[in-house]
């Protein structure tokens, strides 16, 4: 049997809009990205497990894992069965790349059981094409870091281009998720089709500064470079008192604010964890609406996709 864990993802980033991205773990080292294990069988075979499995699709045709697996015999002309077994640990509709992470999860853990036919690149074509489907745009600032791990640059052009990105290693990012739902095919539909060359020119400086400091070490530069002038005019309706959160974070000391994906998380950078506990205790109380809402302090995932025992931090 295979068994392969998904870290949630920050699309994104707040400056790089669909192509930047970051794996994330939280540093209680607790479940956050789904779990795919695969084994044989005569007859396909799905099993959804997890805290979240009950709000995944009634039908398994909807079921990603099925999709996934779909395509990758369609790739791979695989004619064999299996049984898939995905433990659904990250809310749906989210904005923590939970499609992707169940994406990933599957594809890399199918790519191992059947002895690797598929490369790294072909991988993330098919995870792309898979995320297109459900979510309405092609963008892989999900799928690349919950596979590949770290701050990921992604590039399509002939070829998709995957880069890791340095980051700072003190920084803390406090995630908050508050308990509801928000599609990702809703959020990208609210955005302009078209922006004015002033945005353009500002957002190429934003993303160019980011990568500059990250790349030079400087972490205030780059935290001040955060900023998204893309999507969160469009998509702060959407979140529930998205400004008011902002000011106050930055009151406690968040050096940088943003949406996670398309939402409805929220992230908040700070240097310290101190003031990371402080913010995670603010966005339990103000943010979270009800008992499946959470706040999590986190750090960079370096790793990615990995094969795991029994325990999470168990890297096989
Ligand atoms: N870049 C995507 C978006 C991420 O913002 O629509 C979706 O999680």
């Amino acid at each position: 049997m295979i068994k392969i864990y998904a870290p949630a993802s920050i699309g994104n980033l707040g400056v790089g809009f669909d192509i930047l991205g970051a794996a994330i773990y939280p540093i209680k080292k607790n479940m956050l990205g789904d779990v795919v294990s695969i084994k044989s069988s005569k007859k396909f075979k799905l099993t959804n497990l997890g805290v979240f499995s009950k709000d995944l699709p009634k039908s398994y045709k909807d079921n990603i894992a099925w999709k996934a697996w779909l395509i990758f015999l369609k790739k791979t002309k695989i004619k064999k069965n299996v049984h898939i077994i995905l433990e659904k640990n990250l809310p749906i509709s989210s904005g923590l790349g939970s499609s992707a992470s169940s994406i990933v999860a599957t594809l890399v853990a199918l790519n191992i059981f059947f002895k690797k036919p598929l490369n790294k690149i072909q991988l993330i074509r098919l995870m792309g094409k898979i995320e297109e489907n459900v979510s309405g745009g092609m963008h892989y600032d999900n799928v690349a870091p919950s596979y590949l791990g770290g701050v990921r640059l992604i590039i399509k052009k002939k070829k998709i281009i995957s880069q890791k990105i340095p980051y700072f290693k003190n920084w803390f990012w406090v995630i908050s998720w508050p308990g509801i739902k928000l599609s990702t095919l809703q959020s990208r539909a609210i955005l302009p089709k078209i922006y004015s060359k002033n945005t353009c020119i500002k957002h190429s400086q934003y993303v160019s500064c980011f990568i500059h400091s990250s790349y030079t070490n400087q972490s205030s530069l780059a935290s001040s470079s955060i900023k998204d002038i893309l999507a969160e005019p469009f998509r702060k309706k959407l979140i529930k008192n998205f400004s008011k959160h902002k000011k106050n974070v930055k009151k406690i000391g968040s050096i940088a604010y943003g949406i996670s994906g398309s939402g409805p998380t929220i992230f908040s950078i700070c240097k310290n964890k101190k003031i990371a506990k402080k913010i995670k205790k603010y966005f339990l109380k103000n943010y979270v609406e009800n008992k499946k809402g959470f706040a999590h302090i986190c750090k960079i995932d370096p790793i990615g996709a990995r094969k795991i025992g029994k325990k999470i931090n168990e890297i096989i």
